[in-house]
């Protein structure tokens, strides 16, 4: 299959005032196309300053990222950690700003929204602001959103980071259905080990900062899956277990 995401050696340092901060050091994976690949690592490693550069907006001072081939802008969507909905339009109105990038957006888009909202069980909320929603539908409709980009390849900042465990093992099944039908590239960065093993074709985990790629982990079992699988605790154990022996 082709490569959608490439990173070969990339090096990355913020300027501070008391000099360059090390963030990124040699970092080189690839996504192959259709894929969904989750990101792991320690608190502050470097996981957002890698989605940024892998989107484009921020440059490596060595290494190359490509997307298809090229650079990153323009073919990915990115969805950056925390609330991302504009609050002052509706559920549908943040779904079809995914398209206005590209231009105006016409009848025929505004009823392809609609049916995935309904496709996906978020018909009654077409027409509800943010702030009439819970964080679990907020949610929701900003990875709808993200889908709904017509892009190839999404980056996803911890995007369930803020709920619940509950809300969150609901959204993680309902993202995996999303997923299934509308096949597109995927780079997830989370914090919870058990989620990137619900979800993704492969595990890449992080040393801490500088980061590094520590370990992968191809996860192979059919989805849905199941928590409680034996396969899946204990990969779950082998990757906390590359993650502590990262920070060594
Ligand atoms: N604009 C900036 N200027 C200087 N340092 C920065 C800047 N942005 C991030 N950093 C530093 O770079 C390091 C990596 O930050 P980054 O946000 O990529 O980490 P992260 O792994 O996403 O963290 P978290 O787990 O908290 O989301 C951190 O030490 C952070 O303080
Ligand atoms: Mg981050």
């Amino acid at each position: 299959m082709r490569e959608a995401l490439k990173l070969s050696q990339v090096h990355f340092s913020f300027p501070t005032p008391t000099g360059p901060l090390s963030v990124l050091a040699g970092v080189s994976f690839a996504v192959r196309e259709g894929e969904w690949v989750s990101i792991v690592g320690p608190s502050g490693c470097g996981k957002t300053t890698l989605l940024r550069i892998s989107a484009g907006l921020l440059f490596p001072q060595h290494g190359t990222v490509e997307v298809f081939g090229r650079p990153p802008r323009g073919q990915v969507a990115y969805m950056p950690q925390g609330e991302t909905l504009l609050p002052w339009r509706t559920a549908l109105g943040n779904i079809l700003a995914a398209r206005e990038a590209d231009g105006r957006v016409d009848y025929q888009t505004r009823q392809e929204a609609l049916a995935l909202l309904a496709q996906f069980g978020l018909e009654k909320f077409a027409k509800a602001f943010p702030h009439e929603l819970s964080g679990g539908m907020r949610q929701r409709v900003a990875l709808l959103r993200t889908f709904f980009a017509n892009r190839r390849v999404l980056l996803l900042d911890e995007p369930l980071g803020a709920l619940d465990a509950l809300t969150r093992a609901e959204v993680q099944d309902w993202l995996v259905d999303v997923w299934q039908s509308v096949r597109k590239t995927v780079v997830l960065v989370t914090h919870d080990v058990e989620e990137a093993l619900v979800i993704s074709d492969r595990v890449l985990t992080l040393t801490p900062r500088p980061a590094r790629l520590a370990a992968a982990f191809p996860v192979e079992l059919p989805r849905p899956r199941e928590r409680a699988h034996s396969q899946v605790q204990a990969l779950r154990a082998a990757i906390l277990h590359a993650l502590a022996e990262a920070r060594q």
